[in-house]
């Protein structure tokens, strides 16, 4: 048995045969403007009416910043803590908004205790049961889901292109096929994603991580796995040029795939520019409209996300703190939630499809 046939050998064949790919809907899907959306905050989503107003106001979408991560729902091997995402999607689901799922397999945000996970078999089990459980909790509640986050490795290359993660270690890349495969058993009318970053760099790097994930889903869609779209991050390095050309060639590739694409991350990490507000909210929007045009220029996106709404609350500090201390504004609205150029862009751009 090879270790293929191996991992995969937990879907059963009545399963396997739910699993026959879909068809890969038209890349034109949705009419009129793009819908925008932004990753949330639990806490804020309840209890800062300024937040809630703001993601009522300019938001379709949303995506827990966390909540359905494995740290987040897994404190111990026997227990999932479903309060985040319950509290998340009765938002959306009061509000009319639809909520994306982030996300089921990743290298990150694990807790200690699946260090502990000791064989491929082990690995497996514990990933299926995952999915199965999480997934299938939402099943028909939650449309679109983050199904593997980042699994190219920082700087690919032939002999490793895949990312070391407790799921790559145990399984092989045939991790990434049983996660899609899995996650359509437990709602085959989920649209399913495989979301990854720095697609628009003009570095050897850049350029590396662009081949590497095309041959990763060029082989999966061979396989005849459930992928049905990308999800390019957007987490922008304000200190590099965006490789228009690049990413737009990029872009069109999955798009010929029949492959849908998201900019599911957005933000613009503003650490190297300028520090007075007008001139670098300035240079952030213009940063994220040469992003977003050189996507545009070759499908129509499913949907804009930006990783945060306000710059009150986003994750760029954590990593990325000004030299000159002054707060990082990375997104579209300001820290008292008022829109900034960054917005104007986006909300161009989303109305500018129809
Ligand atoms: O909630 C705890 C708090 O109780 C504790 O006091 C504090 C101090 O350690 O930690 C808090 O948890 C933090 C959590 O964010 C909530 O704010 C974690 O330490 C911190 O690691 C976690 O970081 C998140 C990170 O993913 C890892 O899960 C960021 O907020 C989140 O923005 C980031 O998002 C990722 C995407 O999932 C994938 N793409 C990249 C993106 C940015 O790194």
């Amino acid at each position: 048995m090879d270790r293929r046939d191996f991992v995969l050998g937990a879907l059963s064949t009545s399963t396997a045969s739910l699993l026959a790919p879909m068809a890969a809907r038209a890349n034109t899907r949705g009419k009129g403007p793009i819908p925008y959306g932004a990753a949330v905050r639990t806490d804020p989503l309840y209890d800062d009416p300024a937040y809630q107003k703001a993601i009522l106001d300019y938001c379709q979408v949303i995506v827990g910043e966390g909540g359905l991560k494995w740290i987040d729902l897994r404190p111990d091997r026997h227990i999932f803590d479903f309060t985040q995402p319950d509290r998340q999607l009765a938002f959306a689901e009061a509000h009319g908004l639809e909520m994306r799922g982030h996300t089921l397999a990743w290298h990150g945000a694990m807790p200690d205790w699946t260090e502990t996970i000791a064989s491929a078999e082990e690995a497996r089990n514990e990933l299926v049961s995952h999915i199965h459980t999480v997934v299938g909790r939402y099943k028909g509640r939650i449309p679109s889901w983050d199904v593997c986050n980042e699994p190219i490795a920082e700087r690919p290359t032939r002999n490793a292109p895949i990312r070391d993660s407790i799921w790559q270690r145990h399984l092989g890349r045939d991790y990434i096929e049983l996660a899609l495969r899995t996650t359509a058993a437990a709602d085959p009318a989920a649209r399913l994603v495989i979301n990854d970053y720095n697609f628009e760099q003009p570095t050897d790097e850049g350029r590396a991580r662009r081949k590497f994930f095309l041959d990763l889903i060029r082989d999966l869609k061979a396989r005849g796995a459930p992928l049905h779209a990308v999800g390019i991050q957007g987490h922008i390095q304000s200190d590099t040029a965006i490789d228009r050309s690049g990413l737009t060639a990029f872009v069109a590739e999955i798009d010929a795939m029949g492959l849908g694409v998201l900019v599911t991350e957005l933000d613009v990490i503003d650490k190297p520019l300028p520090g007075p507000e007008p001139e670098r909210d300035a240079a952030v929007a213009n940063i994220a409209k040469q992003f977003l045009s050189a996507i545009g220029a070759a499908c129509r996106p499913e949907a804009v996300l930006t990783w945060g709404i306000s710059d009150r609350f986003t994750w760029v500090p954590i990593w990325f703190t000004r030299d000159d201390g002054l707060p990082n504004r990375p997104l579209p609205l300001d820290a008292d939630y008022q829109p900034k150029p960054m917005m104007q862009v986006i909300q161009d751009f989303t109305h500018s499809f129809g």
